[in-house]
C-alpha cells in the first residue's frame, strides 16, 4: 500500500517531540496490574499518563490489540469507559476478568463451593506435569480448571485470572515448584531446572493461595470513579481491523501497543495458562505482523483505517512502539508510520507528535525468551495522531 516516491506527501514535522520522565517499574502500579501480564503490554504508568493528557472523565479508551489489558485496566481505574478487542482467547479472558473484578467475599463464597478433592486422570500428569507440581497440587488444579471452565460469570473468570496468576513461579507463594513465573518453560527444561536445583515439586494447597494473591491483587481497592462504570466496558474477541461493536464516532483515545514486525513468537512460553484456561492459541496465519516491515505497515495502515470509523473528531490513536534493532539494523516504527499515514491517510489522521519514553525496568524484557533475534533498544517512541475534523 506504500505509494510511489513521486505521489508522495512531503513529510511536515509532528508538532512536539518530547521526552517523557515516567517509572515504568510495575511495582509502582496498582495491585491489579500484578497479576498475569502479556509481555509487550504497554507499562501501566505510560497509560496512566497518556489517558490523563488526552482523554476527559467518561471518555472513552479503544484498546485494539488488547493483549491482557494492561493498557485498559488503567483506563478503567482513572474513570475512563474501556473497550477492547483482543484476537487471542487467553489475553481476552485475562483483560475481560481485571475489567470485572470481584472482591475477597464473592471469591471465598466460590470457593467454598468447589470440591477439589476429585479423582483425575494421571495419565495426563505423567505426560506433562509432573516436573511442575506434586500430584495432591495437580488433583486440586485439575478440579478447579473443570469447576471455572463450566461456569462463565465474572467471579468464576476472576478467579481464572488469579489461578492463573500464581499457577507458576519462584516463591512459595505460587503452586509449582520453583520455575520462572512469567514464562512456561517445556516439561524437559523443567526437569533439568529441578536437577540444577536438586528440588522436587511439594504440596502447594490451592485455595489458601488464592485467597492470599486475591486479597494482594486487590489491595489497593477499586476507586469508587472506576465502580461507577464498571458495566460499561467491553472486552470482545475481535479482528482489530472489524470492530463492529463499535459505534462510529464515539472513541476519545485509541491507545494501543501494537504487535510489531520482528517480535519474538511467545505463544508457546504461555502453554501452562493456554491449557489451565482451555484456550488455544492462535495460529500464525492468524497473526499478520510476520517479519516483513511492509505486510506490518499495511496492516497498520487497515487498523488505522477502522479507527478513523470510531475515533471521534479531534479525538487521539497513540501507538507505543519500541525501538527495534535488528542485525546491527535500527528501524524507527514510529517515523515508518507515521509516514506511511502521511502517505496514505491524511485525509483522516494527522501526525501530531512523537512521545519518548525510556524502559527503567528490564524485567519484561528479561522474561522473553528468544529474543535474541529481536533485540530492544531501551527506548520506546509513542507516535500520536489527531482524527482529523
Ligand atoms: C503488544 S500486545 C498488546 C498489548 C496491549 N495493547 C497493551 O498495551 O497492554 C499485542 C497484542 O496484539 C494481539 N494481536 C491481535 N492481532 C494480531 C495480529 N494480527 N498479529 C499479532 N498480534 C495480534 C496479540 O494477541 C497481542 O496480545
Amino acid at each position: 500500500m506504500s505509494s510511489p516516491a513521486a505521489l508522495r506527501i512531503v513529510r511536515s514535522a509532528p508538532a512536539f517531540r518530547e521526552q517523557l520522565e515516567i517509572d515504568t517499574d510495575l511495582k509502582s502500579t496498582h495491585s491489579l496490574h500484578q497479576g498475569v501480564v502479556f509481555p509487550f503490554d504497554m507499562p501501566a504508568a505510560v497509560a496512566n499518563y497518556l489517558v490523563q493528557r488526552f482523554t476527559s472523565r467518561e471518555g472513552l479508551v479503544l484498546d485494539p490489540f488488547a493483549g491482557s489489558g494492561s493498557a485498559l485496566l488503567e483506563a478503567a481505574l482513572l474513570g475512563r469507559i474501556a473497550v477492547g478487542a483482543e484476537t487471542d482467547p487467553l489475553g481476552s479472558r485475562i483483560a475481560h476478568a481485571k475489567l470485572l473484578p470481584s472482591d475477597l467475599t464473592e471469591v471465598t463464597l466460590a470457593l467454598q463451593l468447589l470440591n477439589l478433592r476429585r479423582p483425575v486422570d494421571l495419565k495426563m500428569f505423567r505426560d506433562c506435569f509432573t516436573p511442575f507440581f506434586d500430584l495432591e497440587t495437580f488433583r486440586e488444579i485439575v478440579n478447579l480448571r473443570a469447576a471455572l471452565q463450566s461456569r462463565d460469570d465474572p467471579v468464576h473468570r476472576f478467579i481464572e485470572f488469579v489461578a492463573m496468576s500464581i499457577l507458576h513461579g519462584h516463591t512459595v507463594s505460587f503452586l509449582s515448584t520453583y520455575t520462572f513465573p512469567q514464562v512456561s518453560v517445556s516439561p524437559e527444561e523443567q526437569v533439568s531446572i529441578n536437577r540444577k536445583r536438586q528440588q522436587q515439586p511439594e504440596y502447594r494447597a490451592v485455595a489458601p493461595r488464592l485467597l492470599r494473591k486475591t486479597a494482594a491483587l486487590l489491595r489497593d481497592g477499586i476507586p469508587s470513579v472506576a465502580r461507577a462504570h464498571m458495566k460499561r466496558h467491553v472486552m470482545r474477541r475481535a479482528d482489530p481491523r472489524d470492530l463492529e461493536f463499535v459505534e462510529p464516532s464515539s472513541v476519545q483515545l485509541l491507545m494501543t501497543a501494537p504487535p510489531t514486525p520482528f517480535q519474538a513468537d511467545v505463544r508457546s512460553d504461555l502453554w501452562l495458562r493456554y491449557w489451565f484456561s482451555g484456550t488455544e492459541a492462535p495460529t500464525t496465519e492468524q497473526f499478520h505482523q510476520g517479519s516483513d516491515l511492509v505486510d506490518w505497515v499495511d496492516y497498520m495502515n487497515e487498523v488505522l483505517l477502522e479507527g478513523a470509523r470510531v475515533v471521534t473528531a479531534r479525538g487521539r490513536a497513540v501507538f507505543d512502539l519500541p525501538e527495534v534493532r535488528v542485525r546491527d539494523r535500527e528501524y524507527a516504527l514510529d517515523e515508518i508510520l507515521a509516514d506511511s499515514v502521511q502517505a496514505n491517510l491524511s485525509r483522516f489522521w494527522e501526525v501530531e507528535g512523537i512521545l519518548i519514553y525510556r524502559k527503567r525496568s528490564a524485567k519484561q524484557r528479561d522474561c522473553i525468551r528468544g529474543g535474541g533475534q529481536v533485540p530492544f533498544g531501551d527506548s520506546n517512541r509513542i507516535l500520536v495522531l489527531k482524527r482529523r475534523a
